[in-house]
């Protein structure tokens, strides 16, 4: 796992084509933006990336993908951890993330994690579902 930079944005980008659906895939430039955002940071592995973001003492995942050939060997832990790890060098207490409610892999990943509820918003997604707002602690405990 190694950082991203901004000249990754082209293979995350085609990593993040093969992990979600196409009305919610995100193009190279996009995540070229994103990586440019002050606080932003991400982490590459092969099959898969997080996206996230510090600001003041709150991390966000932005998005994290791991493409299907890769799924269900720890990488989606990994990558979380690792980003988890990074917001806490960066002086964040506290990670935010957007879930669909309909993502039941994502959301046990998650919860296996230590996020939990903390707001919904109602038919956030193209496909109408709901968007879970999940929350962790990232102070030492
Ligand atoms: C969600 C995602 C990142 C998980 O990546 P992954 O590398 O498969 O995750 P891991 O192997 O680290 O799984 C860790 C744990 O999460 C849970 N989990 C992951 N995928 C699961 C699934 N399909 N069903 C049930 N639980 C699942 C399990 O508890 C798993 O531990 P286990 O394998 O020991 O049972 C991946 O499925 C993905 O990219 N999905 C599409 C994009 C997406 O939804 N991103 C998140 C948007 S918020």
């Amino acid at each position: 796992m190694r950082p991203a930079a901004p000249e990754d944005a082209p293979a995350l980008a085609a990593l993040h084509a093969k992990a979600f659906p196409p009305t919610g895939r995100w193009g190279a430039d996009a995540i070229r933006l994103m990586l440019e955002m002050p606080g932003a940071f991400g982490l590459h592995a092969k099959g898969g990336f997080v996206l996230a973001r510090v600001a003041a003492d709150e991390a966000e995942i932005l998005t994290l993908a791991v493409a299907p050939g890769h799924r269900r060997r720890g990488l989606g832990g990994a990558l979380l951890a690792g980003a988890m790890a990074q917001a806490v060098l960066r002086g964040a207490a506290a990670m935010f993330l957007e879930v669909s409610e309909a993502n039941a892999a994502a959301r046990a990943l998650y919860a296996a994690a230590g996020f939990a509820e903390a707001g919904r918003r109602r038919r956030y997604y193209p496909d109408g579902a709901d968007a879970l707002v999940l929350r962790r602690d990232l102070s030492p405990s």
